[in-house]
């Protein structure tokens, strides 16, 4: 049983994947061509936002999404204390500062009353992450009067009461590894946005500075998606709907199965995309070994939460009680569009036997 279907999805296009590469490859375009603009109209819309600038990862469109929307070196800007270590360095890295939020222990999420209590005079964003896919609860989150940069990288096609994830900040970040729901095969990202200024700023950053070559009118970088990237992306999202179906559908028979057992499920605030499906218990350690010994793949999503991380701590973290709790307690269970029901059961089954076998 595989933990994820980074292989199996390709496999499953491999012929329509093939083609497209070979066409790319013989047409001569590889950087921001045709098939990127493309691209990006299409998840733009997807998402339903108005542009999309598509860019080298999910880190760099939170960095460009944060120059974008006006921060600077030193200014501070909000992050969950539970996430991929990208959120905080992404702050980090254009030289602001991250200042970490403890999260939610029912949606696993930014709590949104801290934002308004860790706010400052030099606060100038807030990062909600959508984590493992379930949306962040946004509208509660803008009573802090900061501009929201969504980290969408794990919430392709997520949806909430207030519209689909990606839609509802000054912009949002998607990142396409290859392990999202959304993926190619190998780095990429794009930030979404309904804001001109917003796109403009961010298609001039992702480029050297500039829209004509050779003339740089900002201090840039080079963050480009390639023609590559934006053929097999192009396919794949044609596929999103269809694989987020079986993915709910087996996120909905894991929840049946364990209503009864001592365990701890994310809250729903939405319709989660079921990147990840995660369980919460103070017996995870021995959980996973017996998953391990049974031969059913997991994995720890985060193990360690980023107010504790070494490369933060001249930031000075504050505590984040709720963040240390959950990350000793998670773990995340296969999950993705190719799991057979077979597999869908033994993973119920071990996950029942050990509780049996405990109490
Ligand atoms: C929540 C979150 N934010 C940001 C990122 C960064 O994306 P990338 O790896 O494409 O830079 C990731 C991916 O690992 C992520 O899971």
């Amino acid at each position: 049983m595989d933990f994820n279907d980074v292989r199996l999805r390709y496999e499953s296009l491999r012929d329509e994947i093939d083609n497209a590469i070979g066409s790319v490859l013989s047409g001569g375009r590889y950087i921001l061509g045709p098939l990127v603009e493309t691209f990006e109209d299409e998840f733009a819309r997807y998402c339903g936002a108005a542009r999309g600038i598509g860019v080298g990862s999910g880190t760099d469109a939170l960095k460009i999404g944060l120059r974008a929307i006006g921060v600077r070196p030193g200014d501070a800007v909000l992050v969950p204390a539970v996430s991929a270590a990208a959120t905080g360095m992404s702050v980090a890295a254009m030289g602001a500062r991250p200042v970490f939020v403890d999260i939610s222990l029912d949606d696993f999420n930014i709590l949104p009353e801290q934002c308004l209590e860790r706010k400052t005079s030099r606060t100038k964003a807030v990062i909600p992450v959508h984590l493992y896919g379930m949306p962040a609860r946004l509208k509660e989150i803008g009573k802090a009067g900061l501009p929201i940069l969504e980290d969408a990288a794990q919430a392709h096609g997520s949806d909430a009461s207030w519209g689909r994830c990606g839609s509802f900040g000054v912009a949002a970040a998607f990142s396409f590894y290859p392990t999202k729901n959304l993926a190619t095969y190998g780095d990429g990202g794009i930030l979404v946005t309904s804001d001109a200024t917003i796109a403009e700023a961010s298609r001039l950053l992702r480029n050297y500075g500039q829209r004509e070559n050779y003339s740089s009118k900002i201090l840039g970088e080079n963050s480009r998606l390639d023609e590559l990237h934006a053929a097999i992306l192009r396919l794949n999202l044609r596929r999103l709907d269809e694989w987020n179906g079986r993915r709910r559908a087996i996120a909905e028979k894991y929840r049946e199965a364990f209503r009864e057992l001592p365990i701890g499920l994310q809250a729903q605030t939405g319709k989660s995309n079921a990147h990840l499906f995660v369980v919460t218990t103070a017996h995870r350690d021995r959980l996973r070994s017996h998953l391990d010994e049974c031969g059913v793949p997991t994995f720890t999503h985060y193990p360690v939460p980023l107010h504790r991380q070494k490369a933060f701590a001249e930031f000075r973290p504050a505590r984040c009680p709720n963040a240390d709790l959950l990350c000793s307690r998670v773990l995340s269970l296969p999950m993705h569009a190719f799991l057979s029901d077979a597999d869908v059961d033994r993973v119920i089954e071990t996950v029942h036997e050990f509780f049996k076998r405990k109490v």
